[in-house]
């Protein structure tokens, strides 16, 4: 049998690390007394959290020819660059900014992340439109019009949607959402991805609805009727609607969720950025390991969804004990030794 493999069609960047005592307020010219450039972007990110899971993913992405060191830099983290393209626009780019007191303030530029000639290049083969695969992966950190493209043209595959960040009102209201196999959201883009399908209604309506009103209301869309939902809950772990069980399980037809606390730390909080995409790569590696075809309610069993999301909280847990993005994220092997 054919190994899971999973394309990542989405962003890397140039991520500039700013270290200053206090964030700049408007007008104010302040200088940093620390500077890193560091391998970014969701896409890159995540690619490389199914790698460091153990998986192989064929990331897709684009950047300029001031970003060949990004490049480079993705394959020492274990990334094939067979995927990343080295076109005109400048490499992405997120500036951060990091006071003394750990705020953060970021801008991102989506420069070749935007480019669409990954599109152009598979648009214009005669067979396969786009890269075969079992899995396939998107963020929105890249131009629109690419994700519905890999949406469209992805064959026979389970794909994942980590809407980061969230797009707009109008892109959601015509969103193919009925695609998305297994849709990865945090709190905060729960709500308002909810907000943008039903509008705010009376004013704080949502802000008194808990995370599984909004999840079974969304769910309740026919757009949404076979997607399967991970909502992650930062320091409270991650809450699981799986319409599959849910449907067969609840006689009533309430909805029932999954729900696992996030991992005992070794020590405290260090640095929490990156642990949503440590999770979601972790989980993607998860599914594929039950096989390039596995369906849920076949292959895919309701405990097995508990294994996975363990381990993914044990993952993503180490990453927040760790300063950095990338190089926190754990390796498979480390997981385990901590699980053990
Ligand atoms: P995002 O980074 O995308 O906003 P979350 O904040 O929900 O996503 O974090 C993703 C996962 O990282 C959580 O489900 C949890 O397992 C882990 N995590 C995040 N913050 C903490 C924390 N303070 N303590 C333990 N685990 C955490
Ligand atoms: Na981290």
């Amino acid at each position: 049998m054919a190994n899971s493999r999973c394309a990542v069609r989405g962003s890397i960047n140039n991520d500039e690390y700013f270290y200053v005592r206090d964030i700049a307020r408007p007008g104010e010219t302040i200088s940093s007394h620390h500077y890193e450039s560091r391998v970014g972007g969701k896409g890159a990110n995540q690619a490389i959290a199914i790698t460091k899971a153990g998986g192989i993913a064929d990331f897709y992405g684009t950047v300029g020819h001031d970003g060949l060191w990004v490049k480079k830099r993705a394959t020492e983290f274990g990334l094939d660059d067979a995927g990343i393209i080295v076109g005109d626009d400048p490499t992405g780019r997120a500036l951060i900014q990091v006071s003394d007191t750990g705020e953060n303030s970021i801008i991102l530029f989506p420069g070749a992340n935007h480019s669409r000639l990954h599109e152009k290049t598979w648009s214009g083969r005669a067979e396969h439109s786009f890269p075969n695969s079992s899995h396939l992966l998107l963020q929105n950190e890249i131009h629109m019009d690419s994700t519905l493209y890999a949406l469209k043209n992805a064959q026979n595959t389970t794909i994942i949607f980590n809407p980061s960040p969230l797009p707009s009102t109008k892109e959601i209201a015509g969103f193919p959402w009925h695609k998305v196999d297994w849709l990865i959201v945090n709190e905060g883009e729960t709500r308002d991805l909810y907000e943008a399908l039903f509008g705010h209604g009376n004013s704080g309506t949502t802000s008194t609805m808990s995370n599984r009103k909004l999840i079974a209301s969304l769910s309740a869309q026919s757009a949404f009727a076979s997607t399967n939902i991970i909502c992650t809950l930062g320091k409270d772990g991650v809450l699981a609607f799986i319409p599959t069980f849910h449907r067969r399980n609840t006689m009533d037809g309430s909805p029932s969720f999954l729900q696992l606390p996030a991992a005992k730390l070794q020590g405290h909080v260090r640095d929490t950025t990156g642990a949503g995409d440590c999770f979601t790569g972790y989980f993607v590696q998860g599914l594929m390991e039950h096989g390039p075809h596995a369906k849920v309610g076949r292959e895919i069993q309701e405990h097995d969804i508990v294994c996975i999301l363990k381990i993914c909280v044990q993952a993503a847990g180490m990453c927040v004990e760790r300063e950095g993005t990338i190089d926190s994220i754990p390796t498979r092997a480390e997981v385990d030794v901590r699980m053990s």
